[in-house]
């Protein structure tokens, strides 16, 4: 209530002043509640998480082990149903999707660099990253053109025909960042992407990640343990207890949106 009221706005036919910066929210999630219920325990892991960002943005969520930063990606991505409130993605609300058209829209909108989705040994890198386009109907003449352009922008063009076990930690996470950028999604999603990683490979990955955010606009919305790995992301949340209680600037330097 201390803020002084607003100035008077010339525009009153309901266009906004040119100089009004109007904010493209990829993300717009408010109040979202999530209790895990077992026989004999509730876990209240989201109480009430209110969390926007806009298109483009980098933004780091950290806080201790058990405080709701997995919960609250599964939440966003809708791979979890929610308790409370609502999720816009991309001005859609989630949660009023049907399971098909959730999945539908997950897979066009989005990418995973989770650790629980790992690669399948059994297929060489350029199987792993071309399996969701497959999995998604692509052709296989068309997705095997989109993988191997994905490898290639990790730099992992001559790697194509290795398997997991050939690779290093770092050369793996690249795959993995491959698959979840090989259908171009508007948002990349990540759970500790540099966890098992060295600083110097660790280092590597978020080169990667900050010029895929510059170049193509992607958004990524990354929860990670390393202050290092955060500072690089433009916004850093903490959560703390299945709630936001602080958030910071980045060092992360966004580029300018260019807007067609
Ligand atoms: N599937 C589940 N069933 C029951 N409790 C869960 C489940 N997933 C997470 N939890 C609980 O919810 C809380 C938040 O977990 P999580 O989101 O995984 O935390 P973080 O990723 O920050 O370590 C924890 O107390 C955890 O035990
Ligand atoms: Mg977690």
């Amino acid at each position: 209530m201390t803020q002084p009221a607003a100035a008077p706005q010339a525009a009153t036919d309901g266009v906004r002043p040119s100089n009004e910066k109007v904010k493209d929210l990829i993300i717009d999630a408010r109040d979202v509640v999530k209790t895990y219920r077992t026989d004999d325990v509730v876990v209240e892991a989201l109480k009430g998480v209110s969390f926007s960002v806009e298109r483009g943005e980098m933004v780091a969520i950290m806080g201790p082990s058990g405080c709701g930063k997995t919960t609250l990606l599964n939440c966003l991505s809708g791979l979890d149903n929610i308790d409370g409130g609502v999720i816009y993605i991309n001005q859609e609300d989630i949660n009023k999707l049907s399971d098909d058209k959730r999945t539908e829209f997950r897979a066009q909108q989005m990418g995973f660099v989770f650790q629980f989705y790992n690669l399948l040994p059994v297929l060489n890198s350029i199987e792993n990253v071309e399996l969701p386009l497959l999995v998604s109907g692509t052709k296989q003449g068309a997705a095997r053109k989109k993988a191997e352009a994905a490898l290639d922008l990790v730099g992992l063009r001559d790697w194509s025909k290795h398997k997991p076990a050939q690779l290093s930690g770092g050369q793996r996470q690249r795959v993995t960042i491959a698959r979840a950028l090989v259908n171009q999604p508007a948002i990349v999603w990540g759970d500790e992407p540099t966890g098992d990683l060295d600083t110097t490979n660790a280092d590597a990955i978020m080169d990667l990640i900050g010029q895929l955010n510059r170049e193509h606009q992607q958004t990524f919305v990354i929860v990670t343990h390393a202050p290092d790995v955060a500072q690089r992301c433009h916004r850093i949340i903490h959560m703390k207890d299945g709630e936001i209680v602080r958030e910071e600037a980045g060092q992360g330097v966004r580029a300018q949106a260019v807007r067609a």
